[in-house]
């Protein structure tokens, strides 16, 4: 097949671990026989700097016709004064939203290998497998904001149909996969949290009979995370909390380099990047993890264009990359790291060793 990919490096190592994995999408469509086309364009802190807006139009367009966006990172210290008249992490937003991606998948399964890299004990994290669905266009994130010389506010807004979309995402994939749905919020306190709560379990009771839905709060969901992983099938839950949750359960994983994400909408065109920042405390170092960003292409191949062995291939060629401890600085025993090229290249040469009729 030929598709069309926009690709977004971005700002701090997200040049470096985009750079990574376009070879690992070129080996696919050589061992695959298909021909992907690369569209680079600029977004974030470099897009200030070049065309002065955080997501120029050419980007946005490009991505609107584009078959999916292949995207690194942005942000970073250059861009960060508080008082900034616009910032890179606006562009991310505006493009989610200009796509009208409304669900992020966030998956985390724990890898045998790399259980060492986890603050939490193995023992706990045997056969942990989450999806958190993350709301992606709506909630405190886009609500109005205001700023006084005295204060300042976030408005946090759901609809019912916002909840319905996202809701109904989740339940479909619970239903692939353990049929467990756990919807988390603060219903406690929150008045959105509470609609988010009547939205779910009518969208669940009428139309996923099949699925069981339990209902948890976001504080007390952060501590069950770390203590009983294995409990979680597929998270609902809205933006801001999904957000931190997920940067939390990559602890699981044992480093933030390793979870990968699908932003997702009605249409086939997708946003495909790491979890991650831009880490400037690395950036230029050539030391960054790119497996996160690799396994986001291999979501791109199955949700975007509908390339399920391809992508198949690519997270077992990265599961046996860390079987044999090809480990970048965040995983590896001191002294023992490669290089983010060197850990994209044992990606590589597995994809195109691999039996094809076992992928
Ligand atoms: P971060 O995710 O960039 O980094 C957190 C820590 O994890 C750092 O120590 C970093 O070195 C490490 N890390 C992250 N990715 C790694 C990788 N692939 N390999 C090895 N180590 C990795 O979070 P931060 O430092 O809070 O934010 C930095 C900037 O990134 C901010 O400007 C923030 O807004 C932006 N940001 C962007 C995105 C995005 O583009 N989707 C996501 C999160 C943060
Ligand atoms: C992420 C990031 C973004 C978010 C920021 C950079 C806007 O943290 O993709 O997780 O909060 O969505
Ligand atoms: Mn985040």
């Amino acid at each position: 097949m030929h598709a069309n990919i926009v690709v977004l490096p971005g700002d701090g190592i997200g040049p470096e671990i985009v750079a990574a994995t376009l070879p690992v999408l070129e080996a696919v469509a050589a061992r695959f026989g298909h021909a992907f086309g690369f569209q680079e364009h600029d977004i974030g802190g470099i897009a200030i700097d070049r065309h002065g807006e955080p997501l120029p139009a050419a980007t946005l367009e490009a991505a609107q016709r584009a078959d999916a966006v292949l995207l690194g990172a942005v942000g970073g210290p250059k861009w960060s004064d508080p008082n900034a008249r616009v910032r890179p992490e606006q562009g991310l937003l505006a493009i989610r939203k200009g796509l009208g991606l409304f669900a992020n998948l966030r998956p985390t399964r724990p890898h045998p290998a790399a259980l060492g890299a986890s603050p939490i004990k193995s023992h706990l994290l045997e056969g942990v497998d989450i999806l958190v669905v993350r709301e992606l266009t709506g909630g405190i994130y886009f609500g109005d904001k205001t700023r006084s010389n005295s204060d300042a506010t976030d408005l946090c807004r759901y609809t019912v149909a916002e909840i319905e979309r996202v809701v109904r995402r989740a339940a479909e994939l619970a239903r692939t996969r353990r049929g467990h749905l756990t919807s988390v919020d603060k219903a406690n306190v929150l008045e959105t949290s509470r609609l988010w709560r009547d939205v779910a379990s009518r969208v669940v009771r009428e139309e996923f009979p099949d699925v069981t839905l339990e209902h948890q709060l976001v504080d007390s969901m952060a501590m069950h995370l770390l203590s009983r992983p294995r409990a979680y099938d597929v998270v609902v839950t809205e933006n801001m909390f999904g957000d931190i949750l997920t940067d939390e359960a990559s602890m699981l994983a044992g480093s933030l380099g390793l979870l990968p994400s699908a932003s997702l909408g009605a249409g086939k065109v997708g946003i495909y990047e790491p979890i991650h920042g831009s880490a400037p405390d690395i950036a230029g170092k050539g030391i960054a993890n790119p497996y996160a960003t690799i396994l986001s292409a291999a979501l791109l191949l199955r949700h975007s264009l509908g390339l399920e062995q391809e992508a198949a291939a690519i997270e077992a060629a990265v599961s046996d990359a860390l079987d044999a401890r090809v480990f970048t600085a965040d995983l590896a025993a001191p002294g023992q790291a490669v290089s983010t090229t060197q850990a994209a290249a044992a990606v590589i040469e597995r994809i195109q060793a691999r039996d094809l009729a076992a992928a």
